[in-house]
């Protein structure tokens, strides 16, 4: 590659930087780059727990959409919410990572950082990464660039031009590229990417950032089965290192991760337990299992 074509690679991966700061799903992400909010490796989980929630609610328009919500995750778990369309799932994960704030209640990450005392983009810096439903990969950037840019702190396009990995963000971005089960596609265009392949991508963008909780938003909607299969066993590997919580309505997917389910309801929890158990819980079977 000559230097000019170099140049303008890294001109228009800088430029894709740029609008994602300008364009995320959420908007407004722009506010607090740049400011280190925390030292996510100083997350206190001395008391057995990664995720605390309790007591929460938030009404929209007098609707309460979550309802006085208890949960909490330990480090390195799995755990899979279920749950009847309009339960508050969405909305739960809203408010764990800043774009919904609730009325009233106590959200803390580990035992001491206060998350309602932080905005979206700071508590993504925390260490909490989301994933939509729908991928938001840059489809006309390779998988390489796609995942290098997930590590891009975007402080304007002159820094991210000049940004070059160092040798442990080269050696992330080779395992995470073989985690996501794409490295063989390292320089394929990401809008060739079959839609599975698009969602482990994206997935693989939140593990460039190491966060130490992972929030999935029916991650296997809209896969084959064999993709759907691939994200399990992909999953399977990330607990342990991560914790994760998983919205699904696939059943079957489900048993295939789960150790402990939550189930939602009204914007509280109305079961939990192994599928098993709440598969056998009379109301759950009410409410969202049917008979
Ligand atoms: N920003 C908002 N403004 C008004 N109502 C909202 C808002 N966000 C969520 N709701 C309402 O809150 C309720 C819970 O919605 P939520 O999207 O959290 O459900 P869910 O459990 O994720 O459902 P699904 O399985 O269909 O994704 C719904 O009745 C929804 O219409
Ligand atoms: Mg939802």
């Amino acid at each position: 590659m000559t230097p000019d074509l170099l140049q303008k690679g890294a001109e228009r991966v800088a430029r894709v930087a740029q609008q994602r700061v300008e364009a995320t799903e959420s908007g407004g992400r722009s506010a607090s780059y740049g400011r280190v909010v925390h030292d996510a490796s100083q997350v206190d989980m001395t008391h057995g727990r990664i995720l605390y929630l309790e007591e929460v609610s938030v009404s929209f328009d007098g609707f309460k959409a979550i309802n006085q919500l208890s949960l909490d995750i330990a480090p390195g778990e799995l755990r899979c919410i279920i749950g009847p369309n309009g339960a508050g799932k969405t909305t739960m994960m809203d408010i764990i990572t800043g774009k919904t704030r609730p009325d009233e209640g106590r959200v803390f990450f580990g035992s001491t950082i206060d998350l309602l005392r932080y905005n979206e983009p700071e508590i993504a810096q925390l260490g909490i990464g989301r994933k939509f439903q729908k991928p938001t990969v840059f489809e006309h950037l390779s998988v390489f660039e796609n995942l290098e840019l997930a590590l891009k702190t975007p402080k304007g396009v002159k820094a991210s031009m000049f940004f070059k990995l160092d040798s442990r963000q080269s050696d992330r971005l080779a395992e995470v590229l073989h985690t996501i089960h794409l490295a063989d596609s390292v320089r394929v265009q990401a809008g060739t990417l079959s839609h599975g392949q698009k969602q482990w991508l994206e997935i693989g963008m939140l593990l460039m950032q190491d966060p130490q909780l992972l929030l999935l938003d029916e991650p296997v909607a809209g896969m084959t089965d064999f993709e759907t299969e691939r994200t399990a066993e992909l999953f399977l590997s990330l607990k342990g290192k991560h914790s994760l919580m998983v919205v699904e309505h696939d059943m079957s997917f489900i048993r295939t991760i789960s150790d402990i389910v939550t189930v939602l309801c009204d914007g509280s929890v109305l079961a939990q337990g192994t599928l098993d158990q709440v598969q056998a819980d009379e109301r759950v079977i009410e409410v969202y299992l049917g008979r």
